[in-house]
């Protein structure tokens, strides 16, 4: 495995989708109308609530689940209209894991990677060098022989995985594929997501009610509320800067939306992002000096969005209005986005 797996990803194109599932009188409508486009070798986040159509919009990119009007593009061939037989074939180009791992637990670890092999018509010999090879990859070697039984939720989902991958596929589906794990092992994991991304240029689908996962491997995120899609964007953009209510209560939910509002007012309250290499202090220094103000920080994270620094501080300045009006200027131009804090229930 590795740069020889080539560059595999492709475009996925997914039109005017909807589900309506029918319980005696009673419909559910699961999507309504969802059009979203997954490019080539990215990692795209869906993320929203429970009972907000991830997972249903999720199997329909691979047909497991049928749309009840819509089309489905996947590297220019529509699925939704192919016979069954050339389906399953296409089918083959996309993995998918889950958070409860799907093994067989009847089967060795072996066994359990070789089981898309064998459904393929992979002979013997190839499937057995395959899996070794992909166990390998996910850092299991010498498991074969194991039962998922004997292993740990972290060492299961890398069954998964390499099972997913053994066929050598475009697209990996992830559903909630870290949401059973402890923090550490969601990290191992998402690390091996990413691997998938950089190493095999697999294309992901990552669904998850969990924007640290969107902060650490996502490329883009499809935001969906009630079977439809509410927001689109770059994962910085969706993070940094939401737009819809419930977009918003998720990143608050996860700790990005800083107001300070613990903290005494000592000025003019501003929240002020950093995306890049800017360091934050010598920034506010210059400006400050420049700009003949002075500032006080009141609260302050620093972190990555995938491999890229950003910081979000929250700052009070104390001078002028004229004064304030040159130093955020100033911060503008050193590409330093600066908005107002709200600061309604503060003291000061
Ligand atoms: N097989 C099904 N039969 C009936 N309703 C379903 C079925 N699958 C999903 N639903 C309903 O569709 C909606 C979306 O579900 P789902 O896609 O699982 O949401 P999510 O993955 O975002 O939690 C929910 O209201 C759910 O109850
Ligand atoms: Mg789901």
């Amino acid at each position: 495995m590795g740069p020889a797996e080539g560059r595999r990803g492709v475009t996925i194109r997914l039109e005017h989708i909807s589900k309506r599932y029918r319980l005696g009188q009673r419909e559910t409508v699961a999507l309504d109308d969802v059009s979203i486009t997954v490019e080539r070798g990215e990692i795209l986040g869906l993320i929203g609530h429970s009972g907000a159509g991830k997972s249903t919009l999720l199997r329909c990119i691979n047909l497991l689940e049928r749309p009840s009007s819509g089309t489905v593009t996947v590297d220019g061939v529509r699925l939704d209209t192919l016979p069954e037989r050339e389906l399953q074939r296409q089918r083959r180009r996309m993995g998918m894991i889950f958070q409860h791992f799907h093994l067989l637990s009847s089967a060795t670890v072996a066994e359990n990677v070789a089981f898309p092999l064998r459904l393929a018509g992979v002979s013997r010999t190839d499937r057995e060098r395959r899996v070794r090879e992909v166990l390998h990859w996910v850092g299991l070697a010498g498991f074969e022989d194991k039962y998922p039984s004997q292993l740990s939720g972290g060492q299961k989902q890398r069954v998964a995985i390499a099972r997913a991958l053994a066929p050598g596929p475009d697209v990996l589906l992830c559903d909630e594929a870290t949401s059973a794990l402890d923090p550490q092992t969601t990290q191992t994991i998402l690390d091996l997501l990413l691997a998938a991304q950089r190493e095999l240029g697999v294309t992901l689908v990552v669904v998850t009610h969990d924007m640290s996962v969107v902060q650490r491997i996502c490329d883009r995120v499809v935001v969906m509320h009630r079977g439809r899609v509410v927001e689109t964007g770059t994962a910085a953009d969706v993070l940094l800067d939401p737009r819809h209510e419930l977009t918003r209560e998720l990143v608050r939910e996860a700790g990005w939306q800083m107001t300070g509002r613990h903290a005494p007012l000592m000025g003019r309250r501003t929240v002020l992002t950093f995306v890049g290499d800017n360091v934050y202090e010598p920034v506010l220094m210059r400006v400050a000096q420049a700009a003949g103000v002075t500032f006080s920080i009141v609260e302050g994270r620093i972190d990555r969005l995938k491999v890229q620094p950003f910081g979000r501080i929250v700052v009070d300045w104390q001078g002028t209005d004229e004064q304030w009006k040159r130093a955020a200027a100033l911060l503008e131009a050193l590409g330093v986005s600066v908005s107002e804090a709200v600061t309604t229930g503060s003291r000061g």
